[in-house]
């Protein structure tokens, strides 16, 4: 559905994205992780086409609509929807007229406006507040009109943008499995931005992750969870890296068993959790974080075995 060959953007000096490749298949819900500034939100732009990249090809359904020269298909051509990181609702415009908006552009008809409007309103829940201008709105609600405007054309291909960041924790579970359920069931190719390990992977078919300008690594999230490529994805997770004898090995923090095992260390720190405790300790090779469902005591020594660890060979 999506194919991008040896993309790279510089902004001026700054390089953002370098031979940068990835494909993403038909009604895949396809999920970008990666740390604040790698070029997330950067990689969506130039697949909407509101950007162009420096070098690099970029085809949607084996089309091409960017060769980086003479090719440029523009954004409404490219039959792509798009939840941006701050929904970018017109706020002058009701929930109503931000959702037509695409179709008026497109001139379609004043009834089969209204037609498409009411069907994706009911489909998210939203038919009550189509009156409502954008400021009287909940954050869920709000993000529930930009998604319906992005997807209210059918899009065969559906960017979002950290689409939970402004609703509230409590409620961010339900919106997204609600979310997924949905584009699930219109078999839109979804692809969605996002910083949160675990939204991510909660939501993904695939995880990418990109570092460094380029998709470190692409796997669906229980492959990339047990066999991260290399220590700078294996430390994005969250896992420990500890070095042993000149070799490096990650394990994250659940995968533990404390109280016999090869490693002895010392418990610097503990954490409360709800669910348990977080212990910190120093261990020769490193310092890691693993997750208890015992207190032990600060300052006690312990030994620990990794029962999935893997070794990193960067
Ligand atoms: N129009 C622009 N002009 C100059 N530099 C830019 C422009 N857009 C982005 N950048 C730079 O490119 C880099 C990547 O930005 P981008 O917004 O793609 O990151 P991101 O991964 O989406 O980050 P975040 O998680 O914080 O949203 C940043 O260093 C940013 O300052
Ligand atoms: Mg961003």
């Amino acid at each position: 559905m999506l194919k991008a060959e040896r993309i790279s953007k510089w902004f001026g000096q700054q390089r953002v994205l370098e031979d940068l490749n990835v494909e993403v298949e038909r009604s895949e819900f396809f999920v970008i992780l990666g740390p604040s500034g790698e070029g997330k939100s950067t990689f969506l732009n130039i697949v909407a086409g509101l950007i162009r990249p420096t070098k690099g090809r970029l085809f949607i359904e084996g089309e091409l609509v960017d060769d980086s020269q003479v090719v440029y298909v523009p954004p409404e051509r490219r039959g792509v929807g798009y939840v941006f990181q701050s929904y970018a609702l017109y706020p002058h415009m009701t929930a109503y007229d931000n959702i037509a908006f695409p179709l008026k552009m497109a001139k379609w008809s004043k009834r089969d406006i209204e037609k498409a409007v009411r069907e994706v309103a009911e489909m998210l829940n939203i038919t009550e507040v189509l009156h409502k201008k954008p400021h009287q709105l909940s954050g869920g609600q709000r993000q529930r009109v930009a998604v319906a405007r992005a997807i209210v054309k059918r899009p065969r291909l559906l960017l979002m943008d950290e689409p939970f960041s402004n609703i509230d924790p409590a409620l961010r579970e339900g919106v997204r499995s609600e979310l997924k359920r949905l584009v699930k069931k219109l078999a839109i190719t979804t692809i969605m931005v996002t910083h949160d390990r675990e939204e991510g992977f909660s939501i993904a078919d695939r995880v990418a992750v990109l570092m460094g300008g380029k998709f470190a690594q692409v796997a669906p999230p229980d492959e990339l969870y047990k066999k991260p490529c290399c220590s700078k994805v294996a430390r994005f997770l969250g896992h420990n890296v500890i070095s042993l004898n000149g070799r490096y090995l990650a394990f994250p923090p659940d995968g533990v068993v404390i109280g016999e095992g090869d490693f002895s260390g010392v418990v610097l720190d503990v954490e409360y959790r709800g669910r348990g405790w977080v212990a910190f300790v120093q261990l020769d090779g490193g310092l890691v974080k693993i997750y208890l469902d015992k207190k032990v005591q600060p300052g006690s020594k312990v030994k620990l075995a990794p029962i999935s660890s893997v070794e990193l060979h960067d």
